[in-house]
């Protein structure tokens, strides 16, 4: 009997023109719209978290994101793409765990003709170098946020160096929080924000460096480990990103920094997430460097969408690609003075 109901319910679904109305698939139900297959590094990343909401928001009317945490693990994360193809999706967004997976990724794109937009963590050769036609990038320029970073420094610290001098030398001795080891992002803002205030004749001295993988809670740890060993002899923070210059201020705040008694330590981050936002905002973290959300998101989305059409990867969009097949969003240094700029690109204006 039980054997009886089952077969005649498949042979009603049979019967039905979408078999995706049996197996309860939802994303069935969005009329014509293209799906797009997304897998994000880990879910677990403040940035990665604005930008998903954006490329969600993005695709409302566009296209339904069929969206993946690779759980900062790469074989997951080819799996997840290998479903997505057989699912037979119009287009791909990869936020790579590993940059240097891009080829790999390509490859398996190429072989079923999906075109590819990667987002966020840029293959190091250039993506002009994937050997595939229907591939872009959608990002930043990496070496730009140091810079900007550098130059927020610098004139701050001009600005400030009666206080933030803290030995009267005339050099500034940092500890730098770095992102993840070989990103893009992480090796260049490391490098050019230090190299930036160097060429504008500020000295530096580095008490400490160390990568926190872009994360809170080990930045957190981290800065403890440096106030333990140096103590008053850190005059600034330089952090990779807001998360890690976040989870640094703990850090100070129970060390005795921003209380009653006016102990200061100036922190720059990278980002412009509202939650660093309200720090500037308290006077506890000096500046930041807008990475655009909605820009970039948007940008992959409406790349994407295209792609999934069969359009030209630019059409109707204001966007250009370089010679290295990138898109890239500019970045904006932020203090107290600018924070409206940054708002808006987090949709809070
Ligand atoms: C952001 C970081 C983020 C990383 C993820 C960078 O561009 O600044 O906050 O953790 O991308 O790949
Ligand atoms: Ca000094």
């Amino acid at each position: 009997m039980k054997m009886k109901k089952l077969f005649a319910g498949l042979l009603a679904c049979a019967m039905m023109a979408s078999l995706a109305a049996c197996n309860g698939n939802t994303e069935s139900t969005s009329g014509d719209l293209p799906e797009i297959g997304v897998c994000i590094y880990k879910y677990d990343d403040n940035f990665m978290t604005y930008t998903r909401q954006a490329m969600e928001t993005a695709a409302e009317g566009k296209a339904v994101l069929n969206m993946n945490d690779s759980a900062n693990d790469q074989a997951k994360q080819n799996d997840q793409v290998d479903t997505l193809i057989n699912k037979g999706v119009k287009a791909l967004v990869i936020n790579l765990v590993d940059p240097e997976a891009a080829p790999t990724i390509a490859e398996k794109a190429k072989a079923a003709n999906i075109p590819l937009v990667f987002i966020n963590k840029e293959y190091p050769d250039g993506t002009d170098k994937i050997d595939y036609d229907n591939c872009v990038y959608v990002g930043t320029r990496s070496e730009e946020s140091g810079i900007i970073q550098g130059e927020l420094i610098a004139s701050a610290w001009e600005a400030n160096k009666a206080d933030w001098d803290k030995n009267g030398d005339g050099k500034i001795q940092y500890v730098m929080l770095k992102g993840e080891e070989g990103h893009p992002d992480a090796e260049a803002r490391t490098t050019y924000s230090i190299s930036t205030l160097n060429d504008k004749g500020i000295e530096t001295i580095e008490l400490g460096l160390q990568s926190a993988t872009w994360d809170s809670a080990l930045a957190n740890n981290l800065m403890e480990t440096w106030l333990g060993k140096f103590g008053d002899e850190i005059e600034m923070v330089i952090a990779n990103n807001d998360g890690m210059a976040m989870g640094a201020i703990e850090a100070l705040k129970v060390a005795g920094y921003f209380g009653d008694d006016g102990k200061y330590m100036p922190v720059f981050g990278v980002d412009a997430l509202p939650e660093a936002l309200d720090l500037i905002n308290a006077g506890e973290m000096a500046g930041t460097v807008l990475n655009d959300p909605l820009g970039q998101g948007g940008a992959a989305v409406d790349l994407a969408v295209n792609y999934a059409n069969g359009k030209e990867v630019l059409a109707d969009t204001d966007w250009t690609l370089d010679d290295t097949k990138a898109v890239r969003v500019p970045y904006v240094g932020i203090t107290l003075d600018n924070m409206d700029v940054a708002k808006t690109a987090y949709g809070l204006n």
